[in-house]
């Protein structure tokens, strides 16, 4: 996808906005002319011999000049900001739907910091070089402009000032692409360096117990020796290439005065022509710079471009591409969309069929083939295989959160779309390792729902109640990284009762056992089971009290399903299963 593609796409989103921000711009540069104008009429009328106009008259011109600019300029900022607002929002709302929309256990291929520096850095790039392109054309046809009067003036004078500022802007010019390079230098030095603060900061631990406090020293000072190295040489090149550029009006107001001396005393130049030619040199020359900084900005634009379009997996997917830069609605003004009540609602789930559920991660063997099996309602499954045997695979395949193949169907009917079907009140998930938000307790479990009523039942079930009393504040507490810090057994307890609290009719929960110990899990599972709601449960887990107290057993073995049965059949009948079972016996 080229970057001329994106910009026509972008510049289709919101055409009337992109006409009255265009008209505003010619205004704005166009009223950059006046001042020069005004400037001009009024030495030339002060020259004239004889009339001296009112003093007054002239001041008002100034002040009308003025406040007519200012007008435009309010007006061409206002357009200006919605616009731009509205190609970032725009963006960012489509990035955000298309990463969404990917399988929940796979939503990104990099870090949250890396995905957001795309949301806030590329989006910024993408808006600026689309709004530039504007810039630059009603520049271009405004400077021309100012160009033409200037020639119509003096056109030798014009020719002799413009052309050599031209050759020196130029060059000017050329720096910046090594003054660029040097900034991302530092740049980069400099993110090195926080990154490996935020690194040993989040290690103390594990550097003492390896002794390893000098080596880490001396690897930071080495960091921190690079980011100076790279900081000085972007002062360097700055400092080179800085007065070259901030000086181009002096030297143009120079050679001005050189060419015009000699004019004004032949008569062919007026002082109002020189305050003219001042007036407009800044104009007239920031062009140049102007347009070696768009050439710049619309490198980096197709950079970015491909930058979101990775982070949406779009690469040169034409179809993918187009959710990037599709014209969605913003919904800026409408109403704040309250959280759904997530109380039983769903049919009651009486069977769940799953056929030849399977998945690939792209290794040489698939992690999951061809598993099919039944639920009945109320029934407890249990899970179980050696670690890798695909049982996690398993569950995130069933409730959508990876993107696998084979047929699910709830009730007798065919689940088309898992991700969206497989979740409260249909089905809830407790993960191997949850994720907790820094906030209370009580928002951790409900997460929304309204269901105050449901929380102690909840907290019971989870075996959370104990410790909720010997926190201070109770299910007020705030937990996480600015709170209370859990242990993993409470954290794994209270994403246990954040899926109960939901009162799902199929409960689908990963292993437990590395962060709760034996009793817990068994107490865990009386609770559940013993429940006069009881819902039907579907447990990971290579625990005896779990596989006595399952009604079926599902034995993986290297993807694939090996046996299923009650635990006395599985006992007598599989080899996989004895072996487990005998296993939990040593290491228990
Ligand atoms: N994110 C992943 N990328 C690549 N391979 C994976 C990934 N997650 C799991 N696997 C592989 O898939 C197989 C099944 O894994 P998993 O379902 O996690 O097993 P279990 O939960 O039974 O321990 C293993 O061989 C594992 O190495
Ligand atoms: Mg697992």
């Amino acid at each position: 996808m080229s970057t001329g593609w994106f910009v026509r796409r972008m510049l289709g989103y919101r055409p009337w906005l992109y006409a009255v921000d265009g008209i505003a711009w010619i205004g704005v540069y166009g009223s950059r002319l006046l001042p020069g104008l005004a400037a001009k009429y009024a030495f030339d009328a002060l020259a004239r011999p004889g009339g001296t106009p009112p003093v007054l008259w002239l001041a008002a011109l100034f002040i009308g000049v003025g406040i007519t600019q200012a007008a435009i300029y309010t007006v061409g900022l206002l357009v200006d900001v919605l616009y731009r607002f509205s190609l970032s929002a725009v963006l960012q709302r489509n990035l955000l739907a298309e990463i969404l929309r990917r399988p929940g256990a796979r939503a990104l291929d990099r870090t949250p910091g890396a995905a957001l520096t795309v949301f806030r850095d590329d989006v910024g790039i993408a808006e600026n070089g689309v709004d530039q392109i504007l810039d630059m054309v009603f520049y271009v046809i405004v400077a021309t402009g100012a160009l033409a009067i200037l020639i119509s003036v003096n056109a030798t004078i014009a020719v002799f000032v413009f052309v050599p500022l031209v050759g020196v802007i130029a060059v000017a010019q050329a720096t910046t692409a090594r003054i660029r390079a040097a900034r991302v230098a530092s740049q980069n030095a400099t993110g090195r360096v926080t990154s490996a603060l935020s690194e040993i900061f989040g290690s103390v631990q594990a550097v003492q117990i390896a002794r390893a406090e000098h080596g880490i020293v001396d690897h930071f000072r080495e960091l921190g020796e690079m980011r100076r190295r790279a900081v000085l040489r972007e002062q360097r090149v700055m400092l080179l290439a800085q007065p070259i550029q901030l000086n181009t009006v002096n030297l143009g107001t120079g050679l001005i005065l050189l060419l015009g001396a000699g004019a004004m005393r032949e008569g062919s130049f007026t002082v109002g022509d020189f305050a003219l030619f001042v007036s407009y040199l800044g104009f007239v020359t920031e062009g140049t710079g102007f347009l070696g900084f768009f050439i710049t900005q619309y490198k980096q634009l197709g950079v970015s471009v491909h930058r979101m379009l990775a982070l949406i997996g779009a690469g040169d997917d034409g179809a993918r591409a187009s959710a990037l830069v599709a014209p969605s609605a913003l919904d800026l003004r409408g109403e704040e969309r309250t959280a759904a009540s997530l109380l039983p609602t769903a049919e009651p789930l009486r069977r769940l069929e799953v056929a030849r559920l399977s998945y690939s991660y792209g290794g040489d063997r698939a992690a999951l083939q061809d598993a099919s099996f039944e639920l009945e309602s109320g029934a407890f499954t249990v899970v179980t295989g050696r670690v890798g045997a695909g049982k996690t695979t398993l569950l995130r395949v069933l409730l959508g959160l990876l993107p696998g193949s084979g047929a699910i169907r709830w009730n007798g009917r065919p689940v088309d779309d898992p991700p969206s079907f497989m979740v409260p009140p249909r089905c809830a998930y407790v993960p191997q390792v949850p994720r907790l938000f820094s906030a209370t307790l009580r928002d951790n479990i409900l997460m929304g729902a309204d269901a105050e009523a449901l929380l102690s039942d909840a907290l019971h079930a989870a075996a959370l109640e104990e410790d909720v009393r010997t926190f201070e504040h109770g299910l007020d507490t705030p937990i996480g990284s600015r709170g209370v810090r859990l242990s993993g057994g409470q954290v794994q307890r209270t994403a246990a009762a954040r899926a109960f609290v939901r009162r799902p009719e199929l409960l689908a929960v990963d292993d437990l056992s590395s962060a709760l110990d034996v009793e817990t899990e068994r107490v865990l599972w009386n609770r559940l089971l013993e429940d006069p709601h009881r819902l039907t449960v579907l447990a990971v887990s290579h625990r005896r009290p779990a596989l006595r107290r399952a009604d079926r057993i599902i034995v993986l073995k290297e993807g694939r399903l090996e046996a299923e049965g009650s635990l006395d059949e599985l006992l007598s009948t599989c080899e996989e299963m004895r072996r487990l079972w005998e296993h939990e016996a040593v290491t228990r």
